[in-house]
């Protein structure tokens, strides 16, 4: 792995962790909360927001959980590197995707290989990228749900750590499916999270396609 790597290399104590959430921030809130009961090994050190104003600042306050905005730039490298920066004056171990609307640049990835992960409102690989409750109505499936997976250099192509399932009713329109998503996106998110903590799911142990 490139230097970049060896400079992010987990440390030895309590997992310190930052989300990084782009909006609402309803799946920060999830784990925060989750921390916060002790159910899951570590710490939230740090939200960051690539938006002025995003929802999940106002969570992070109530938690007492310290945010902070890198601004979004055009240029992905100069975003990874900014990012990379902060991530490492915080002494982050895991890297945790709510909602955050960018994609990493192959910098980030590699340095945190394995220590990054994602939530996305569909059962992977089925319907990644954008607007998956709306693929998922449209493409006329009875079935979706939630994956969490490590993060790896595709669009939403990393090994899934968990998947929760949810029926697509008849009547659902994008936004009775996205809720009936996002209430198990808030289990499924601090489960995986425990998982990969407590050190039972490691990406090296698992394959793309692979179905939990
Ligand atoms: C969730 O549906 C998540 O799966 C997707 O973006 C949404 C974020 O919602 N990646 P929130 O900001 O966590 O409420």
């Amino acid at each position: 792995m490139s230097s970049s790597a060896e400079g992010a290399a987990a440390t030895s104590g309590t997992p310190r962790v930052a989300v990084l959430a782009s909006g609402r921030g309803s799946n920060f809130e999830s784990l925060a909360d989750a921390f916060r009961c002790g159910e899951i090994p570590g710490e939230i050190v740090l939200l960051v927001v690539d938006k002025p104003g995003a929802g999940a600042c106002a969570i992070a306050e109530r938690f007492d959980i310290p945010w902070l905005l890198v601004r979004g730039r055009r240029n992905r490298d100069a975003f990874d590197a900014a990012l990379l920066e902060v991530l490492r004056e915080h002494k982050i171990d895991y890297v945790f995707l709510a909602g955050f609307m960018r994609i990493l640049g192959r910098g980030a990835v590699e340095a945190y290989w394995g220590r990054i992960l994602n939530i996305h409102p569909s059962l992977l690989p089925d319907f990644p990228g954008l607007h998956a409750q709306a693929q998922a109505l449209a493409a006329g499936v009875d079935e979706s749900g939630c994956t969490v997976h490590f993060v790896d250099f595709g669009v939403d192509t990393g090994p899934p750590i968990l998947q929760r399932r949810v029926p697509v009713l008849p009547e659902d329109d994008e936004a009775t499916l996205s809720a009936r998503i996002l209430r198990e996106e808030h289990r499924a998110y601090p489960e995986a999270a425990r998982r990969v903590l407590n050190g039972v799911v490691r990406l090296e142990d698992l394959r793309i396609g692979e179905n939990i």
